[in-house]
């Protein structure tokens, strides 16, 4: 059982992918191989239909992210909330993957923001982009509002009840993802 967590955000300070990673935790708990595909790592182009200006470090980055996707049994997406909305960087992430890559498997939604009021708006489009590619989406999720706040300056979370909620959606994640293969 292997799980994919992508986060979408570039800072290296990133709340979303501090939380992403307590989630994986909780996947991991749960006895399943958890990767982080860290976009920071990869040259990946803005995704362009024709292809012809992909760099060979661009192709190499998009085979990275469809191997990893392809070979992943769930995913857990983290986005922060730009403008009321998923990051362009996670959106572009997913535009160069297909419904193959997420069509029956199980995946979990986290959103950070910086503002006060809670990112579930962000959470709900990311929904429907993965029900869009024939994903289960878990119905938990955790959507954190002032994110800056509730993580320290190395990326660990104050707020064990937080943590507690990130784990729980790590565990869920997993325990869709079994349910899934067993039912096929
Ligand atoms: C382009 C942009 C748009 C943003 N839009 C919103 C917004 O609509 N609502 C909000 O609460 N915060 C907004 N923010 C703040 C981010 O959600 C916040 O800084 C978040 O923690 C960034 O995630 P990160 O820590 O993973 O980089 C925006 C930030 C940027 C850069």
């Amino acid at each position: 059982m292997k799980v994919l967590g992508i986060s979408g955000s570039l800072r290296a300070a990133s709340t979303a992918r501090a939380a992403l990673k307590i989630a994986l935790e909780g996947a991991a708990a749960a006895a399943a191989a958890v990767e982080l595909l860290d976009l920071r790592e990869l040259d990946l182009p803005l995704y362009d239909e024709d292809q012809a200006r992909y760099t060979p470090a661009n192709r190499e980055a998009i085979t990275r992210l469809q191997n990893a996707a392809a070979a992943a049994d769930a995913f857990i997406l983290a986005s922060p909330e730009y403008h009321g909305g998923p990051s362009g960087v996670l959106k572009n992430a997913i535009d160069h993957l297909t419904g193959s890559h997420f069509k029956g498997k199980a995946a979990g939604i986290v959103t950070v923001a910086g503002g006060r009021v809670s990112p579930v708006t962000t959470a709900h489009m990311l929904r429907i982009i993965l029900r869009q590619l024939h994903a289960y989406a878990v119905p938990q999720q955790v959507a954190i509002p002032a994110a800056e706040k509730l993580f320290d300056a190395a990326g660990n979370p104050a707020d064990g009840e937080l943590s507690e909620r990130l784990r729980e959606l790590g565990t869920e994640v997993v325990r869709l993802a079994r349910a899934l293969a067993h039912s096929s």
